[in-house]
């Protein structure tokens, strides 16, 4: 060392030594990325023997419930903590009101009946939105061109009952109302469901990285180009993250969601360190299929954009990820360790 180089300055300080060899890197890493970090996204169809891809997210299928549970036998298999279900929902069945959304024996209801019987021991979440069920596409009701709050609210109530009589554990409200976790959470004490969770999309932005989701649910021809701006939130934004997050919980909401995922890695590391709570991070369907779609051109390494993304959330502070690649991850993770 020369005279000029002092204690804390190159080559006393060397970063790479940690980095050398495998084991330092292992000893050294201050993220883990495990199975218990995941939450796999599924599509359920209405039929049988029914296993259609969705184009727009290449290795997603639509599977008819019949089929849809031998997905649920390899997320056991794997250990992956719970799933989330999202409907297809005939376009005969839909309506400007989306009652479809609260019949007890809707798609939705009978999967997760169907599911806690035979997998009693995986965690079932279920989506708390108009859309899959609107014909005109919209999460809420829709009056003088505008997604109505409160009315909204009322059918988001009962969707949310019926869907925790068919024994869904955690409800995910998705839909971006104002004060539709309060009234949820009144509900569901009212109605004896105590210990029904619910994971709110507290921070769920207007993305246009949903696209290939609206297609796999068939909702991109029943909104037909409208937008969500008037009640998901605007990118631009980022302490109005926190206060829709605080309101929430306020409101008896027992984990968040940050939504899209990669694009908001800033939203998911202020919710954590700021507001200290189960704090949940969705990489949503157009990262999935941005980084598809480069893989299948070798343009891109697939399972190492996989595990680098999902490192990323973890990195950023998040407790739990929803993703698509939940299965190719956890056979990445067992196979790794
Ligand atoms: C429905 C809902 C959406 C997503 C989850 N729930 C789409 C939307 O709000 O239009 C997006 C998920 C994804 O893109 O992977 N309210």
């Amino acid at each position: 060392m020369t005279s000029t180089q002092k204690n804390g300055q190159f080559p006393a300080i060397r970063p790479r030594r940690n980095r050398k060899t495998l084991w330092s890197r292992n000893l050294h890493r201050e993220n883990e990325l495990t199975v218990h970090d995941l939450i796999w996204p599924l599509f359920v169809v209405d039929g049988q023997n029914i296993s259609t891809p969705v184009s727009s997210l290449p290795g997603v299928n639509r599977y008819s419930i019949d089929l849809l549970l031998n997905q649920v036998a390899r997320a056991c298999e794997e250990g992956i903590p719970a799933i989330a279900l999202f409907p297809q929902t005939p376009d005969e069945l839909k309506t400007a009101d989306g009652q479809e959304g609260i019949n007890p024996d809707n798609l939705i209801c009978r999967t997760v009946r169907q599911i806690k019987k035979e997998f009693p021991d995986i965690g079932v979440i279920c989506d708390v939105a108009l859309d899959p069920y609107t014909s005109h596409g919209q999460d809420g009701l829709v009056i003088n061109d505008y997604v109505d709050n409160d009315s909204s609210v009322d059918v988001l109530v009962q969707q949310a009952l019926v869907q925790a009589e068919a024994g869904c554990d955690i409800l995910a409200p998705s839909d971006m109302m104002d004060g539709r976790i309060g009234a949820i959470r009144s509900a569901l004490e009212d109605h004896g469901h105590v210990n029904t969770q619910i994971m709110s999309y507290a921070a769920k932005y207007c993305s246009s990285f949903y696209g290939p989701f609206r297609d796999a649910v068939g909702s991109t021809s029943t909104l037909a180009g409208a937008g969500k701006d008037s009640y998901q939130m605007d990118a631009a934004n980022s302490d109005e993250a926190l206060l829709e997050v605080a309101q929430d919980l306020a409101q008896g909401a027992d984990s968040v969601i940050v939504k899209p995922g990669m694009p908001y890695l800033d939203i998911v590391q202020r919710v954590k360190s700021e507001l200290k709570c189960p704090t949940f991070v969705y990489q949503v369907s157009g990262e999935y299929a941005m980084l598809q779609a480069a893989a299948q051109n070798g343009w891109l390494d697939g399972e190492r954009v996989m595990m680098e993304s999902l490192m990323a959330f973890k990195r950023a502070g998040a407790d739990g990820i929803w993703t698509y690649y939940a299965l190719d991850a956890a056979k990445k993770i067992r196979n790794t360790n």
